[in-house]
């Protein structure tokens, strides 16, 4: 159901502080909390004890205290004391997650701890930009984490959903390029000769005639980057208003997803009626999607199993997408990421294929 073997954003940085935190990742109870030195740590959410929460108890320096018979557990995951007697179990320890906190986002890393490579992280600069402000949302979807990736990878719903906001009717008559650098999928929309969106257009003081343009960056199974904005006729791209939408996709279960979102824009930068305008606005466009995925998802349970999607041409973004993630999956149930240690097998293959991924 999830690939694993992947960074998944768990946090806003400010989320993670000296008090645990709880988050549930592709149905995996983690706690977050950070020691003294700040360094943000993640462990399974479950005392090797008696499976207590740990996200219930307290730090203690740089170890969190079960709130139950106070087992204490280092970042490391290892059992550093155990009140109750000097000698501490070997099998007192907890599993470990590997972390790195970036721009603004706590990723964690869900699978084989032995792959996780950190120059897999996305670029997330955008959000810590001086030269770009950022609008923030986080949303829980009532949905599988597919029915986001398809929303994102075919924008041609902005036509319909978001009718006052991001909307307009010109978008579906455009079609897409999509192209696939490994596990990387981008769908590129260019509507040359058209107004602003409503929502921009006030922000970006654009009136007249521009060129627009959106492209997904779908970086699988996690994250994408929308680039979008609007350019003087036949402009390059760069010279424009623009946009970075970051999207951190993170499922909780089968059926509800963690949408973590940051809208940053090199236009009204610092007009703060500008950020509340767009806030405001982001919400709605969030809400809207959310509402509709939440229908949707009821709707793909309804379905009988011999029903299939009928994909169109401006869904070519969706099918490689699916391919790919299709793939990732394979691959994984074939050597469980979530067992590293157990079963040695498969090391040589997994190792090969992170380093040609990465
Ligand atoms: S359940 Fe955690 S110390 Fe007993
Ligand atoms: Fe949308």
């Amino acid at each position: 159901m999830f690939v694993l073997n992947t960074w998944y954003v768990a946090a806003w940085s400010v989320e993670v502080t000296a008090n645990p935190v709880r988050r549930v990742i592709c149905k995996q109870p983690i706690v977050l909390y950070r020691t003294p030195d700040s360094a943000p740590v993640a462990l399974a959410d479950r005392c090797a004890h008696r499976a207590y929460p740990l996200s219930t108890g307290r730090t203690v320096g740089d170890s969190i205290e079960c709130g139950y018979h106070g087992f204490a557990y280092g970042p490391d995951g290892v059992c550093t004391r155990v009140p109750a007697q000097p000698a501490i179990p070997a099998r007192a320890r907890v599993r470990s997650y590997p972390v790195v906190e970036k721009d603004g986002w706590i990723w964690v890393w869900t699978g084989d701890a032995e792959l996780a490579d950190v120059t897999m992280v996305p670029d997330t600069h955008w959000m810590n930009d001086p030269a770009w402000a950022t609008v923030t949302h986080t949303m829980l979807f009532e949905c599988r984490h597919d029915l986001i990736h398809d929303n994102l990878l075919d924008l041609t719903h902005e036509s319909f959903l978001h009718k006052t906001t991001v909307g307009d009717d010109y978008i579906y008559e455009h079609g897409i390029t999509v192209e696939v650098d490994g596990r990387v999928v981008t769908a590129d929309r260019l509507m040359p000769g058209v107004q602003a969106p409503p929502l921009y257009a006030r922000t970006m003081a654009a009136e007249g005639l521009y060129d627009r343009f959106h492209a997904t960056e779908f970086h699988i199974p996690s994250y994408h980057v929308l680039h979008s904005g609007i350019t003087g006729q036949g402009q390059p791209r760069e010279d424009g208003y623009l946009i970075k939408v970051l999207n951190g996709i993170t499922p909780v279960d089968e059926k509800t997803t963690w949408y973590y979102y940051a809208f940053s824009r090199n236009f009204a930068v610092d007009a703060a009626w500008a950020t509340d305008e767009l806030e405001a606005g982001l919400a709605t466009v969030l809400q809207e999607d959310a509402d509709a995925l939440r229908e949707q998802e009821r709707g793909m349970q309804e379905r009988p199993e011999a029903e299939h999607d009928v994909l169109i041409a401006q869904d070519a973004g969706v099918a490689k997408a699916r391919r790919i993630l299709s793939r990732l999956l394979a691959e994984e149930q074939q050597t469980d990421p979530r067992a590293p240690g157990t079963d040695r097998s498969g090391a040589t293959s997994r190792a090969a294929s992170a380093t040609a991924r990465s």
